[in-house]
């Protein structure tokens, strides 16, 4: 397979040193393996790119002929914890600042954005997909509408990569009941709030794997309204 420009996670963790996002060192190591894992002319759609943490690490990670679209509307809307809507200023530099980032760790060539709400960008985006990574939307509408009508565009035996599971009530909801009865998906275990989901039927075994996460969920919301409620303080769990 052609070369990615990384061949270490620790290479790709260097290089988004400094660029902003939510995605701790295990995680991207997750999303470095996950990516080298993706076949030689195969396909990445990233729903979620905000100033490009994790678009670096697939464009550093992916064979150079891996198509890798990463879908961001930066309209405003969803922006970040607690950022729902009202954003429009920050989204518009967000904008400008991934693109730079893009550029300064040589991937913009690697990338293919496209500036769409997810449940718009079907059209720009052929099947199959071998590897979807979630990290847009987080409220539960989007984050179901992301698992279930793109999580159908990927290959048998693909790859899934959702953040905030267990974490965020909207995404894990969503996870619950695109996700979680194992009929479709076999749940793999998580890094932090990063769970990753092989597309073979996971049966009993994922569903329960899954339900033991319940008790991490909890905590986190504990901690998320207790930070809200200014009775602690962070860090925000991801
Ligand atoms: C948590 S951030 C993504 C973080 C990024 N993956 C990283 O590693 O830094 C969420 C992003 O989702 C985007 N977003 C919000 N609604 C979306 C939608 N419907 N489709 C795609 N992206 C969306 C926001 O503009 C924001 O940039």
């Amino acid at each position: 397979m052609p070369e990615p420009l990384a061949t270490t996670a620790d290479a790709a963790f260097a290089a988004v040193d400094g660029v902003d996002g939510w995605l701790s060192e295990g995680q991207v190591r997750r999303l470095f393996e996950a990516t080298g894992a993706v076949p030689a002319g195969g396909r990445i759609v990233e729903i979620g790119s905000f100033r490009g943490r994790s678009t670096i690490v697939l464009g550093l990670a992916a064979g150079s002929d891996v198509e890798i679209v990463a879908i961001d509307p930066h309209a405003g809307n969803d922006r970040g914890p607690q950022e729902i809507s009202g954003y429009e200023a920050e989204a518009a530099d967000d904008r400008t600042t991934f693109l730079a980032n893009l550029e300064r760790a040589g991937v913009a060539d690697r990338v293919r954005p496209v500036r769409k709400f997810s449940s718009d960008a079907h059209g720009d985006v052929a099947d199959p997909i071998d590897l979807l990574w979630v990290d847009g939307a987080h409220r539960f509408g989007p984050a179901r509408a992301d698992l279930r009508d793109w999580g159908r565009r990927v290959r048998p035996g693909g790859a899934l990569l959702v953040h905030d599971s267990w974490s965020s009530i909207g995404v894990t909801l969503a996870l619950v009941v695109a996700l979680a009865s194992g009929r479709t998906w076999r749940y793999d275990g998580r890094v932090g709030s990063l769970a990753s989901y092989t597309k073979v039927p996971g049966g009993v075994r994922s569903a329960l794997r899954q339900l033991a996460e319940l008790p991490w969920f909890a905590r986190n919301v504990v901690k998320k309204v207790l930070i809200t409620l200014k009775l602690r303080s962070g860090p925000w769990p991801y």
